[in-house]
Order: structure tokens, then sequence, then C-alpha cells
């Protein structure tokens, strides 16, 4: 993948401030891509733009919202479209930890992780798809890759946290659906799923995610934490031509992780 496969492409990752988001948003970059960088902290993507533009000659759309309010979505859409003739690449990114055992869990919690989770994703989604749609782009007009989690698979489901599983299931349920929905507008819907990756999601700290693999009595066969590059390399492989006949698909990455449960 050598070539700038995303020049001309404008790319929007929600969550682009830290972790995943940043990663991709940086690899995007290096092949071309236009950003649209959202975060509903404006420090954190400022520090993204920072970073790309020290190695990278992109035009750069910061766009501080909170993707699970509909009204601040569509606020970020009318600027990239003042910006920007087009939305190639939107990455469902953004996302919150949260909840414990699900019929434990209180409202307020449950609505804070569907909120960012499931109806940050829908919201984005629904805001851009139209037009998406309707570019010149040939032959896939746009692409959408929504961050999924294991823990909302079959063998991944998690009751340490409840709400989260749900919310992750959820995103790959409207994966499939919006694979359906958009294929014939030429739109591919794919998820990437990761294990378990050092990430402030888990404040940056190995001791700790050891702690949590120990105490869950989670194995991973490669036996090595996951780091954000590899979810980046993913979805560069997704962004690129070389993915244009996958569409609703929930890829996995996580070293082995969920293949082996109750099996090593
Ligand atoms: N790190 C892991 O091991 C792991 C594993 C599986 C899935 N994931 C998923 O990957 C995605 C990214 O996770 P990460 O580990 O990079 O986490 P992170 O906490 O480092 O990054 C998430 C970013 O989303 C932003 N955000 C939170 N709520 C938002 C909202 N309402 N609107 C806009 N932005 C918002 C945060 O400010 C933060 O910058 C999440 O969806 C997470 O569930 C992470």
């Amino acid at each position: 993948m050598g070539e700038q496969f995303l020049d001309g492409k404008v790319a929007l990752v929600t969550g682009a401030g830290s972790g995943f988001g940043r990663e991709m948003a940086i690899a995007f970059a290096s092949k071309g891509a236009n950003l649209v960088l959202n975060d509903i902290n404006i420090e954190s993507i400022n520090e993204t733009r920072e970073i790309i533009l020290k190695s990278h000659k992109v035009d750069i759309l910061l766009a501080e919202a909170d993707i699970s309010d509909e009204k601040q979505v569509e606020i970020m859409r009318k600027d990239v479209y003042q910006k920007f003739d087009n939305l190639f690449l939107l990455v469902n990114n953004a996302g919150i930890r949260g909840g414990s055992s699900s019929l434990k869990t209180k409202i307020n919690d449950y609505n804070k992780v569907m909120d960012v989770n499931v109806k940050g994703a829908w919201n984005v989604t629904k805001a851009f798809y139209r037009k998406m749609s309707k570019q010149k782009f040939k032959p896939i007009a746009g692409k959408v890759i929504n961050i999924t989690s294991c823990a909302g698979t079959d063998s991944g489901l998690n009751p340490f946290i409840g709400m989260y599983s749900v919310s992750k299931a959820a995103l790959i349920a409207f994966t499939k659906l919006w694979a359906l929905e958009l294929g014939q507008s030429n739109i591919t819907v794919n998820a990437i799923c990761p294990g378990i990756f050092l990430t402030p999601i888990y404040n940056n700290d190995p001791d700790f995610i050891r702690e949590w693999i120990k105490l869950r009595n989670i194995k991973i066969p490669l036996d090595q934490i996951g780091e954000a590059k590899q979810v980046a390399d993913v979805a560069l492989f997704l962004a690129s031509p070389a993915s244009d006949y996958i569409t609703g698909q929930n890829i996995i990455i996580d070293g082995g992780m969920t293949l082996s449960i109750n099996k090593l």
C-alpha cells in the first residue's frame, strides 16, 4: 500500500484526540487524506493536529462536538461541507467504557454508554451517508468503519462491563445493517473489533491491563497486549482499494483472545 490512495479524499474520525482515533488519523494523513478531527475535548484534537502537521501536508478541520448530541453533529456536518467537497471515509471510533453487571446498571449509566457508543455512531452516520452516496468516487463512493469491541461478540460478552458489551453488540449489528442499507449506494461498512489494547481508555497502563486479564482469566494466544498502531493498520486496509469488495464484516484483531476463550 505504497501509493497515496487517499489523495483528494476526506476522512472524519470521531474521538480523534486519543488512542485509536489519533493513530488512525495519523495513518490516513500518511496516505494523503485531508482530515476532520472530531472529539468532545478540543485540546486533544489540537494536539493530534499538531502531531500530524509536523510530518504531513494535509488540510485539517477541528470539529469539537459531542457525537451523542444530534444538534452538535448537525453543526459539524455543516462545517465539514463548508470546508471540504467530500467525505470519503467516516470512522465511528469515539466510545466510552462503563457499566457493571447489566441488570445492576443505573439508568444514568445506561444512557451515558448507549448515548455515546450507539446513538453517537448512528447520529454521525445519519448526518453524512446521503452526501457520501452521491460522491464521484468509483467504484466505491464512500466507506464507513465502526470501532466495535470483542466485548460485543458472542464469546466476548462480559458481565463485568455489561452495558459496554451491549453497546458494542449493537454497533456490530449496525455495521451489518448499514452494509445492507448502503450497499446499493456503493458505500462499504465494516467494523474493526479490538481485543485488549494499550490506550488511555486503560489509562495507558500495561500493569492495569495485565491485572484485569488475570482477574477475568483471559488468555491471549499471542500473549501480547495490542498497540493502537495495529488497529490503524487494519483501518488503512479498510480505507484502501484493496478492501473494496468487503462489506458488513466485523474484523477481529485480538491476538486470538476471543478464539481462545474456554479453550486455553
Ligand atoms: N483500548 C482498547 O483496548 C479497546 C478495545 C476494544 C474497543 N475499543 C474501542 O475503541 C474506541 C477508541 O478507544 P480508545 O481506547 O482509543 O479510547 P480513548 O479513551 O483513548 O479515546 C476515545 C476518545 O473519544 C472521545 N470521546 C468520548 N466521548 C465522546 C463524545 N461523546 N463525542 C466525541 N468524542 C468523544 C474521548 O474524548 C477520547 O478522545 C472506543 O470506541 C473503544 O470502545 C478500545
